[in-house]
């Protein structure tokens, strides 16, 4: 089926366009991809379909995440908690290297393919490869029935519903709440107590209303690109797990506006990208509360010096942050390891806006498509 023809099937409601829909529809979508998920007694996640014993799941000593676009951004999300809460070492791999690389896998090494629709052709020729090794392959996958779901050994849904927009937006947070979750699973079949994963699963329980809180930003995020949606240049910051959410954000922007965008870990800035900054060109900074936010803010502070505009994303409560930066989103405080299913969100709708404003077409750009199937 066509782009055309899907979206045709599926109410737009009162928004403009689908982008914008399904980045308001993402506290329903984060609640529904926890839905019946969370154990509360043995403080940690189930699932329905991972069809391998407990067991099998037990002998996993290596775990690869393969992906690509978004997709893959939400898997790096997922290699740093996994190997935070199970330490299972974790590599993320995009699905159109690993398919023609010769990786030493062992016979203890789990894979996941990770794919919003399901038929991304190199992701689902990684995964044919990997099982032709003999590696148990599974899916995360939100096209119920698509050829990656069905050719997976087991998997999990994101229950996000369609996501018609070509530029990802609520499928990237389902695929991190997703990961999150089995990255609790395997944390409580190893080292995580008790009591760890009952404070995991307290604040996935409150991620809707943070979602919907952080949603509010929405008029501040339409001023901040009113200002700066001439800029040809964009920079997005961040570390630790919002390094890849520097990473999406600077994606989402090229994707939408056709503005050149890099996503950096906000230390290495000083190994090259510093060299691009000027008057003209933001940067982003992704600066919530948490043990690096010292580290961040100096790397701020850099690009201040600089003459470098900066936009920061910072936790509500922060008051030292709106000195520092130009410009400042603020979402509410969660912990350090569930902060990208707010932080992303602020950079969703700012592509969004400066899209809007330089007259793309945010749902559908040009060259891209919303599922590759072919090489
Ligand atoms: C295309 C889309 C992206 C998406 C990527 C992977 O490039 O435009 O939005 O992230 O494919 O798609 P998948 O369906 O495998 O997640």
């Amino acid at each position: 089926r066509t782009l055309n023809q899907v979206s045709t099937d599926i109410e737009l409601g009162d928004y403009a366009h689908y982008m914008l829909k399904e980045i308001f529809e993402q506290p329903n979508s984060i609640e529904n991809a926890m839905r019946g998920r969370l154990d509360e007694d043995e403080a940690t996640a189930k699932f329905g379909g991972l069809n391998l014993s407990s067991q099998q799941l037990r002998h996993i000593d290596r775990i690869v995440l393969t992906a690509c676009g978004t997709s893959w951004h939400a898997a790096m999300v997922g290699e740093y908690l996994i190997e935070e809460f199970a330490r299972i070492p974790v590599e993320v791999e995009y699905a159109s290297e690993l398919r023609y690389r010769n990786p030493p896998l062992n016979d203890r090494t789990m894979i996941f393919a990770i794919t919003q629709s399901g038929e991304t052709a190199d992701t689902l020729a990684a995964m044919r490869e990997c099982k032709r090794k003999g590696h148990p392959t599974l899916a995360i996958c939100n096209v119920v029935g698509s050829s990656i779901a069905r050719e997976a050994d087991g998997g999990v849904y994101l229950h996000a519903g369609s996501e018609v927009g070509v530029a990802s937006t609520k499928a990237f947070t389902s695929q991190v709440t997703v990961l999150t979750l089995l990255a609790l699973f395997f944390g409580r079949m190893r080292h995580m107590s008790w009591q760890a994963g009952r404070n995991i699963i307290r604040e996935l329980r409150t991620m809707p209303e943070h979602v919907e809180r952080t949603l509010k930003c929405h008029d501040v995020v339409q001023e901040i690109a009113d200002k700066y949606h001439r800029c040809s240049n964009f920079l997005y910051l961040g570390r630790l797990y919002n390094f890849p959410v520097a990473l999406e954000g600077a994606l989402k922007l090229k994707e939408i506006s056709y503005i050149h965008a890099e996503g950096y870990p906000a230390a290495e800035m000083k190994h090259g990208p510093l060299a691009l900054v000027d008057e003209n060109t933001p940067s982003v900074f992704i600066v919530p509360k948490g043990g690096i936010y010292p580290k961040v803010i100096s790397n701020l502070e850099e690009v201040k010096a600089r003459k470098g505009p900066v936009i920061a994303i910072a936790c509500e409560g922060d008051d030292r942050i709106a000195d520092l930066a130009d410009d400042v989103i603020y979402v509410p405080e969660t912990d350090e390891c569930l902060q990208p299913l707010v932080t992303s969100i602020p950079l969703q709708l700012l592509a969004y806006h400066i899209a809007l404003l330089r007259g793309c077409n945010v749902d559908r750009p040009r060259n891209l498509a919303k599922s590759v199937t072919v090489e």
